[in-house]
């Protein structure tokens, strides 16, 4: 079994950690391809342990997977040392852990651009983690970001650092009126991070392929979702990376024909953290369920996530998009007690019926969903672990998910324990 990708199929936070860590122990090589710290993934492992993680790829909690942060990802190494730190803490082995040289580096103007400019935008702004992810992205397509491989020769990181920093400290000062960054400061600041990084910096890409060529299994961990894609999601509310399947070729360094498998995780209803539209999103006690049963507050940014209903337009948007193979629906046991649990099968935009996504924004801004009513199951799901156990009403709702995406519901989740699954198809 070659490349395995995983990716949301929606807005974020659709329990991928979960999924990665499931697989965990079947997988050689777990790679994160995009995003940075504005992830969060929570897992919980089987001694009852949660854990947060935000740049760190999910499967860092296997205990035999290399982990590989791949040339697609923007790196805050103090964020990363922390998550580090505190893994070594907990006793797991962070040896294991690999990062590309050609990973861009958030550096601190990143980020202080990326709260001040959200400032600036006021009503306009798209939410951001305000970790500096736009920012250091911008620079990367601008050519002026700096890498993990400047960190390993001092002259170059204060060179280029040197040059970025006069573009950037005349915004910071003159633009918004912030104080201007010390190069020299930065400068050790990020020198003595090299330090301590220097042994995780290698050739991913050519470690990558070797495992490949030795049949063994990497599994390309997705951050943020489908609908965050900054090209395919619902720009410009997205995050500055392609969190997609094709990006996981980027991102890693990985061809495409050596893919066998996308793995796409869709809660059984919808969240969305930060700024743009949302069809189904709940305003009522439907909502306020949704929030307070499934503990809906970002692993990140500890803000309150908007919820609604489960928009099959959307899945199947992402099914195609990506490819999916198999879905994993999770959080199913979310939904016990609704008396109803409608599902969004298509759009209403001025008098005219939408299956598929609209071609604009503004047609998706202005989408009133279609809803098929289904009732709902009464009986705690949490213990059920085969499919014929499921109550028929919960059963018929995976079923009717599946016909409407297209693909098939591989895995369903009634608990936020990596245990708590109901397998209907093994997913390697
Ligand atoms: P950024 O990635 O910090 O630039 O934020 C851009 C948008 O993506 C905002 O709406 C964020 O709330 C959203 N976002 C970024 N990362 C995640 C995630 O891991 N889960 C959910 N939303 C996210």
């Amino acid at each position: 079994m070659p490349a395995i990708v995983l990716i949301g199929a929606q807005w974020g936070d659709e329990g991928k950690g979960k999924v990665t860590d499931l697989l965990g122990e079947r997988v050689d090589y777990v790679v994160r391809y995009s995003g940075g710290n504005n992830a969060g993934h929570t897992v919980i492992t089987p001694d009852g342990q949660k854990y947060a993680l935000h740049l760190m790829p999910s499967g860092a909690l296997s205990p035999s997977a290399m982990i590989v942060i791949g040339n697609g990802v923007v790196v805050d190494p103090k964020v990363l040392l922390s998550e580090i730190d505190g893994l070594a803490e907990r006793g797991v082995d962070v040896s294991r852990l690999r990062i590309s040289g050609d990973a861009h580096l958030i550096m601190p103007h990143h980020s202080a651009l990326d709260r001040v400019v959200e400032r600036y935008l006021g009503q306009a702004r798209i939410g951001t983690t305000g970790r500096g992810i736009g920012p250091a992205y911008g620079d990367k397509v601008a050519r002026m970001g700096i890498r993990l491989q400047d960190l390993l020769d001092p002259g170059i990181l204060r060179k280029k650092l040197d040059l970025v920093l006069r573009e950037k400290n005349q915004m910071l000062f003159k633009v918004y009126n912030r104080k201007a960054l010390d190069v020299e400061a930065v400068a050790q600041e990020y020198l003595e991070y090299a330090e301590r990084l220097r042994p995780y910096i290698a050739e991913t890409r050519v470690m990558l392929w070797d495992a490949l060529d030795r049949g063994e299994i990497v599994l390309l961990e997705g951050a943020q979702a489908t609908m965050l894609d900054l090209d395919h999601g619902t720009y410009p509310f997205v995050t500055s990376s392609n969190p997609t399947a094709g990006g996981a070729c980027v991102g890693a360094g990985i061809p495409p024909t050596a893919i066998s498998k996308v793995i796409g995780v869709t809660k059984a209803y919808t969240t969305r953290v930060g700024s743009g539209p949302f069809p189904t999103e709940l305003f009522d006690d439907n909502g306020a369920h949704l929030r307070k049963v499934g503990a809906e507050y970002g692993t990140t940014t500890g803000r309150e996530r908007r919820c609604g209903w489960f928009d099959a337009v959307v899945a199947r948007y992402a099914t195609r998009l990506n490819g999916i193979t198999d879905l994993v629906v999770t959080k199913l046991d979310v939904l016990t007690g609704l008396a109803k649990v409608p599902i969004c099968v298509g759009y209403e935009i001025e008098g005219e019926r939408f299956d598929d996504m609209p071609m604009t924004q503004t047609a998706f801004h202005h989408a009133t969903p279609i809803y098929e009513e289904h009732d709902g199951w009464w009986e705690d799901i949490s213990k059920v672990r085969s499919e014929a156990d499921l109550p028929a009403n919960a059963r018929r709702y995976i079923e009717r998910i599946e016909e409407l995406c297209g693909t098939r519901v591989s895995v369903v989740g009634v608990g936020p324990g990596r245990e708590e699954n109901v397998i209907r198809h093994p997913l390697i």
